[in-house]
C-alpha cells in the first residue's frame, strides 16, 4: 500500500528533482498535484521547475561534495535526476548508505550518464542489436577504427554530451579530422573519448515510452506507451509524433528491446529489480529491422507530445510509478509535437502569436518560462490533436510557427 504525505507538514512525501527544465517542471506539476512537496534543484537560478516547486535550490550538481551536502539537509525520500551531468557516483555512495532512493536506481543514473557505459550494457551485456561502434581517444584511433571496420558513412559523439553537441556525420576520410575536432569541443567535461558508430540507414527511429511500475499484487510490471515518432536536426529533436505506425514484428522487437534494457536499468545497487519510472528507449527501424541507439531513465523530450495525446502523460506516469501508484499507458487521441526555439540570444525575451497560434484547432502551446534565450534553445512547445496523425504534425508545425519570440 502506498502513502502520501502532506506537504509542509512533518507526514510530507519530499522529491527532489535534479535538474528543473522543461521537463522536470512538468514531473513537478505531476507531483504537486498528489500534494508532493516538491524540491526543484538546478545549476541556474528561476529554471523552468523551480518556477513551480515548494522550494529551489540552486547548485552545481556535478560537484559531489555540493550534491551530498544538499541531499543531507533536505532529506528527500526519492531523488529524481531529470539531466545526465550529474554527480551519480554520489548517488549511488548515498543510495547504497541508504541516505536516499534514486529514481529508476543509483546504477541506471550512472550507465547513462555518458555513452559507454549504456552501450557496452546493451551490446556487451544484453546482446541487443546496436550500430557498430568503437570508444576512441585520439584523432589516429578514430582513423584506426573506421579502417578496421566501422567504415564510411559513420557518425562521432563526445561520449559525454546530448542534444547532438559535438556530434558530426563522417562522409569520406577527408571529414574525420573536422569531425575530431567538432566532438572536441562540443564534449561535456572538456577534451575527452568520443564513440564512432556506424551509419544505420533506418527509415524511421521511434521512442518507446517504457513503465516499470507496481502492479496490484506490489511486483513491477512493465508497460509501453504507443510508439513515438520524430524528426531530429542536428541531434535535437523538432518534432514528434505518436503513435508511428509499425509492422507487428518491428513493434514486439521494439519492445524486447526496451524490456531487456529496462529490466536491466531497473536492477539496483542490492541486486533487487526494484527501480520504477519512467524510460525512453530510442530505436531506430528498418522494415522488421530494429537497432537500440539510447535510453533516458526518465521521460524523454519527444515525450512531450504526450502532453496531448495520453489520458496519463509521461510526466505523470513517472511520478505515479516512482511513488508506487498504478499507471495506464492508453492512448487518448493520436497528436503531434512541434518545438518552439528562441530565435533570440537575450533574458526575458517576449512571445508575440500565442493567439494566433492557439487558434489552430486542437491545439495547446507551452512556454516553458526560461529566464534566457538562445537562438537554438527549446523555449516552448506546440501541441495538436487530430484522428489523423499526418494531419496533426502539419498543424502542430502550423501552431509552432504562429508563436514568435523576440527582445523584449
Ligand atoms: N548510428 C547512427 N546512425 C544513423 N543515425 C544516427 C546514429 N546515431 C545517431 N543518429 C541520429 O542522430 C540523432 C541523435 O543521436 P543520439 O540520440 O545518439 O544523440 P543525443 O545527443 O543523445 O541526442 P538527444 O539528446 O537529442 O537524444 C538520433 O536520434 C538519430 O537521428
Ligand atoms: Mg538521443
Amino acid at each position: 500500500m502506498t502513502t502520501l504525505g502532506t506537504p509542509l507538514s512533518p507526514s510530507a512525501t519530499k522529491v527532489m528533482l535534479l535538474g528543473s527544465g522543461e521537463l522536470g517542471k512538468e514531473v513537478l506539476i505531476a507531483l504537486q498535484r498528489l500534494g508532493v512537496e516538491t524540491i526543484a534543484v538546478d545549476r541556474y537560478d528561476n529554471a523552468p521547475g523551480q518556477q513551480v516547486a515548494h522550494f529551489a535550490r540552486t547548485i552545481t550538481m556535478s560537484d559531489p561534495a555540493q550534491l551530498k551536502a544538499l541531499i543531507q539537509a533536505e532529506r528527500p525520500h526519492l531523488v529524481v535526476p531529470e539531466i545526465e551531468a550529474i554527480a551519480t557516483p554520489m548517488l549511488q555512495e548515498l543510495e547504497a548508505a541508504g541516505v536516499v532512493r534514486v529514481i529508476p536506481t543509483a546504477r541506471a543514473a550512472r550507465l547513462t550518464m555518458d555513452r559507454e557505459g549504456i552501450r557496452r550494457l546493451a551490446a556487451e551485456t544484453l546482446g541487443l542489436p546496436t550500430s557498430p561502434y568503437k570508444f576512441c581517444d585520439s584523432l589516429e584511433e578514430l582513423q584506426a577504427a573506421i579502417d578496421g571496420g566501422i567504415s564510411y558513412p559513420c557518425i562521432v559523439k563526445p561520449v559525454m554530451s546530448s542534444s547532438g553537441k559535438g556530434q558530426s556525420k563522417i562522409d569520406g576520410p577527408a571529414d574525420v579530422k573536422t569531425a575530431w575536432d567538432y566532438a572536441m569541443s562540443g564534449g561535456r567535461v572538456g577534451p575527452g573519448r568520443i564513440i564512432v558508430e556506424g551509419f544505420i540507414d533506418f527509415d524511421y527511429e521511434i521512442t518507446q515510452l517504457t513503465v516499470r511500475a507496481l502492479g496490484a499484487d506490489g511486483q513491477i510490471e512493465t508497460h509501453f506507451c504507443d510508439p513515438i515518432g520524430h524528426v531530429q536536426v542536428s541531434g535535437d529533436y523538432v518534432e514528434s509524433w505518436q503513435p508511428h505506425p509499425m509492422t507487428a514484428t518491428a513493434l514486439a522487437e521494439s519492445r524486447r528491446i526496451a524490456k531487456a534494457v529496462t529490466d536491466d536499468l531497473g536492477v539496483g545497487h542490492d541486486g533487487q529489480p526494484s527501480g520504477l519510472g519512467l524510460f525512453g528507449v530510442e530505436l531506430f527501424v528498418k522494415g522488421d529491422q530494429v537497432w537500440f541507439s539510447e535510453v533516458s531513465p526518465r521521460p524523454h523530450d519527444t515525450g512531450m507530445v504526450t502532453m496531448i495525446t495520453q489520458w496519463q502523460n509521461e510526466f505523470e506516469l513517472h511520478a505515479r510509478a516512482i511513488l508506487g501508484l498504478p499507471v495506464s499507458t492508453v492512448l487518448k487521441s493520436p497528436g503531434a509535437s512541434a518545438v518552439i526555439y528562441g530565435g533570440v540570444e537575450a533574458q526575458g525575451i517576449v512571445f508575440d502569436g500565442v493567439d494566433e497560434a492557439m487558434r489552430v484547432p486542437n491545439s495547446e502551446i507551452r512556454l516553458f518560462g526560461k529566464p534566457e534565450s538562445f537562438v537554438k534553445r527549446r523555449m516552448g512547445v506546440a501541441l495538436v490533436h487530430d484522428a489523423d496523425v499526418e494531419v496533426a504534425r502539419t498543424q502542430a508545425k502550423l501552431a509552432a510557427s504562429k508563436v514568435k519570440p523576440r527582445r523584449a
